[in-house]
């Protein structure tokens, strides 16, 4: 993990700008207990989706966030320090249960608990997955509506490419006619590093697999290229400050935070099928929850381990979820909480002799406050990005072993199966700690398509309890050679002549002594932790379906007045970062719900009012 003389950001922090917005920090404050909308988690999905239901003016919507304001939050801003942030006062602090694919170790499992959700924590790489990856969702569910034709209007909507903060020629980094015209900022790095050039041109000289790609998100999704973060001008560009800010003075937006939905609360039936508009909310296990109502739905967007904690404590999951509990079952709706997928990630460190690195900005507060005194003073300099700012996205070798006897797990041929991110420094994400000297450069390896899955459970039934979080890392057999050969295409591609002049990098740690594959799979257990990329706890599948939490218009199966936007839906993980599918799951969902309540022309499927 990061740490970075705290004191030094917050003493610092103290002189940014501070706005009052109409964001209530008590349930008492709220005027009336009655929405059309109810919108669990102010998180990536949930501020969407505020933003796209407030804008029909006679609608009326409650956020209901349990996290913390995210303004003046120093390392919130600071596209490089989002690395400070687990364990801090925007992490929900989780952690998973001991890993039998990690020697038994127990990792962090951070999520945002702050307005922006994860988007206000995560590392920003910004995606939205090959045209594979869609078409196969819209198989899955049956909805073509799910297709990259049918999708790619809302990755227009939801983003737009903005210049780097430092304005350089982004010309063959980047294809400006792939983009779109929304909220969140995305750009390519505004610090460029040494070894950029050097990765450019090792994919040059070896092609091939290593195959320059001039942009991820045209579609084709494989080779490598330019890292695009969700980042403008210098700063975070998160949900919060892209969707929600810009509309937090709505006044039919109602924004909770410091506040947790605890239960769903059956308000009726329509036949057999239960009806759920109503909520219980509470700001402490000791104080008395509220209840608030939905005249239309309930938006389930409180992320892929706060959606299924909450509908597991509201009776709705599999039968032997209440077996031995207090919870009342309601509905019985198998998958919830399991199909936890998540992408592994490995750190290989490689000490270089040249000193073009930005180790010692981690370890020298002279250099550190210097660097951070030029992002205050004019967003320039190493804090303008996130740690990384090249990267490929790699297919198998169509002969590997790890592809044998089973049915290829990625989408398709421009889905990749393995990640490599080229960072320039000693990047401490793992369980080895930054050496007090030395240069370094690390690449970090990620199977973005895994058949390892796990589970979301109650630990009991005090919904301030934290669930037992089993996301079963590294426990299939094609993972762990899929890693092992992500760890061999990193040393392959670093051997190329490119690299042999300063930054000829030498194995560091136990990567020098893991010279076999067998080596290598067990330094990847010994180190792997995850990119957090969790999905999948809440599926979506086809109307009408036995498995599946959702339909493709995602509502909550076999009940009324519930629907779920958010990572949880995944019917099967992206080939990518996850937060640009996410606000694509989100984009939709708003025009769904919109064409539901005849908000827009389409179809009516209402659910009756229960809350009178
Ligand atoms: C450290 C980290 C790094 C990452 N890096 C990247 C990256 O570089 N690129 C990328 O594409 N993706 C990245 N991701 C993943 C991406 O950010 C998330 O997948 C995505 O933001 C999830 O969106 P969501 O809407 O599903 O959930 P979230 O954004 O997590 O939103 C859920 C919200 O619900 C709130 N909530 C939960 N339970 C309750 C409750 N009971 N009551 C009220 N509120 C509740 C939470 O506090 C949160 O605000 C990263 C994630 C993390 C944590
Ligand atoms: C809101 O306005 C739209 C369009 O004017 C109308 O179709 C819809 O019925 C109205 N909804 C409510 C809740 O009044
Ligand atoms: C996570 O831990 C930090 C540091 O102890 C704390 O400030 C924060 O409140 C914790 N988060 C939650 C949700 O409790
Ligand atoms: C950025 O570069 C472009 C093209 O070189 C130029 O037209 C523009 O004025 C520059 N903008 C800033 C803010 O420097
Ligand atoms: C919302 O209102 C507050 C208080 O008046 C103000 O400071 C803030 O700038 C407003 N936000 C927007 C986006 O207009
Ligand atoms: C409430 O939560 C606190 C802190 O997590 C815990 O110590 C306490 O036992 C809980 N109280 C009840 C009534 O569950
Ligand atoms: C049931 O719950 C009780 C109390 O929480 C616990 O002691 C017991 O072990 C549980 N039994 C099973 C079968 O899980
Ligand atoms: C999870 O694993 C189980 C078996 O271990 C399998 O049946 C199921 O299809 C998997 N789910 C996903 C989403 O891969
Ligand atoms: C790196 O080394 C070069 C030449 O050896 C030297 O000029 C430069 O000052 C050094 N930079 C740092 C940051 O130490
Ligand atoms: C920190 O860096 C500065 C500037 O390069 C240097 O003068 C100083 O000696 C360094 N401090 C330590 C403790 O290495
Ligand atoms: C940090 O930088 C600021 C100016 O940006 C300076 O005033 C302060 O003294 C520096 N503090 C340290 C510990 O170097
Ligand atoms: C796969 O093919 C490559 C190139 O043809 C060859 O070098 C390699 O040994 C083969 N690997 C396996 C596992 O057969
Ligand atoms: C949809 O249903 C609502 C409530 O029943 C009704 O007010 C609205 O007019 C209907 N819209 C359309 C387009 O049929």
């Amino acid at each position: 993990m990061f740490h970075i003389q705290s004191t030094l950001y917050l003493a610092i922090s103290v002189l940014l700008y501070r706005c009052q917005a109409k964001i209530f920090t008590s349930p008492d404050q709220l005027t009336t207990t009655t929405y059309d909308f109810v919108i669990v988690g102010g998180g990536t999905a949930g501020s969407v989706l505020a933003n796209r239901l407030s804008e029909v003016d006679n609608i009326t919507v409650l956020v209901i966030e349990a996290g913390i304001d995210n303004k003046d939050i120093l390392p919130v801003q600071v596209p490089f320090l989002g690395v400070t942030l687990p364990g801090t006062s925007v992490d929900w602090n989780f952690t998973t249960t001991p890993q039998t694919g990690l020697n038994n170790r127990v990792i962090p499992y951070t999520r945002g608990f702050v307005l922006g959700g994860s988007s206000s924590v995560n590392l920003l790489t910004f995606n939205r997955g090959s045209d594979d990856v869609w078409d196969r969702w819209a198989d899955l569910t049956q909805d073509a509506g799910w297709s990259w034709d049918s999708v790619q209007q809302y990755y227009l909507k939801s983003s737009r490419l903005v210049p780097p903060a430092d304005n350089h020629s982004t010309l063959r980094q980047v294809d400006p006619t792939v983009h779109g015209n929304g909220p969140v900022e995305v750009s390519v790095p505004g610090f460029p590093l040494p070894i950029d050039d050097i990765v450019v041109s090792a994919s040059k000289q070896l092609g091939g697999r290593f195959a320059f790609n001039e942009d991820f998100n045209s579609g084709n999704f494989v080779g490598v290229g330019f890292m695009q973060s969700s980042v403008g001008g210098g700063e975070r560009s998160s949900a919060a400050t892209a969707y929600l800010e810009p509309v937090e003075n709505r006044t039919n937006l109602d924004i909770l935070i410091n506040t947790r939905a605890t239960k769903l609360v059956q308000s009726g039936k329509s036949g057999y099928t239960p009806i759920f508009q109503k909520l219980e909310i509470a700001q402490s296990n000791t104080s008395t929850p509220i209840e608030v109502c939905a005249r239309k739905e309930i938006i389930l967007a409180a992320g892929v381990i706060g959606t299924p904690q909450l509908l597991l404590l509201s009776g709705i999951g599999p039968p032997s979820a209440f077996k031995n509990s207090s919870i009342k079952p309601l509905v019985n709706s198998p998958d919830v909480g399991l199909n936890l997928v998540d992408h592994p990630l490995v750190p290989n460190y490689f000490s270089v002799s040249s000193n073009g690195t930005w180790d010692d900005v981690l370890r020298n507060g002279s250099i550190l406050n210097a660097t951070l005194g030029e992002w205050i003073g004019a967003r320039q300099g190493l804090f303008v990005d996130s740690p990384g700012n090249t990267l490929a996205f790699m297919r198998l070798p169509p002969n590997s072993s790890a592809l044998e006897g089973i049915s290829d797990p990625a989408a398709g041929p421009q889905s990749s199966h393995t990640e490599l991110i080229f960072v320039d420094g000693f990047a401490p994400f793992g369980t080895v700690p930054q050496p007090s000297t030395g240069n370094f450069i690390t690449v970090l390896t990620n199977v973005v398509s895994p058949t390892s899955n796990g589970s979301v459970t109650l630990a009991s039934d005090d919904p301030f309890d934290k669930p037992i979080i089993d996301p079963r890392i590294l426990t299939s057999d094609f993972d762990i050679q899929a890693m092992v050969q992500a760890i061999n295409d990193a040393q392959t591609f670093l051997a190329s002549s490119s690299w042999q002049a300063e930054f000829k990098p030498v194995p560091f740690g136990d990567l020098a002594t893991a010279t076999t594959d067998e080596a290598k799979a067990a330094f990847a257990r010994n180190n792997s932790v995850t990119v957090n990329h969790p999905g999948g706890t809440a599926r979506m599948s086809p109307y009408g379906a036995p498995w599946g939490v959702v339909d493709s218009n995602l509502r909550l199966k076999m009940a009324l007045g519930v629907r779920i936007v958010d990572a949880s839906v995944f019917p099967v993980i992206p080939e990518c970062h996850i937060q640009g599918p996410v606000y694509i799951i989100a984009e939709r969902a708003a025009d769904l719900i919109k064409a539901a309540y005849g908000l827009i022309p389409g179809q009516n499927t209402t659910s009756p009012d229960t809350c009178n």
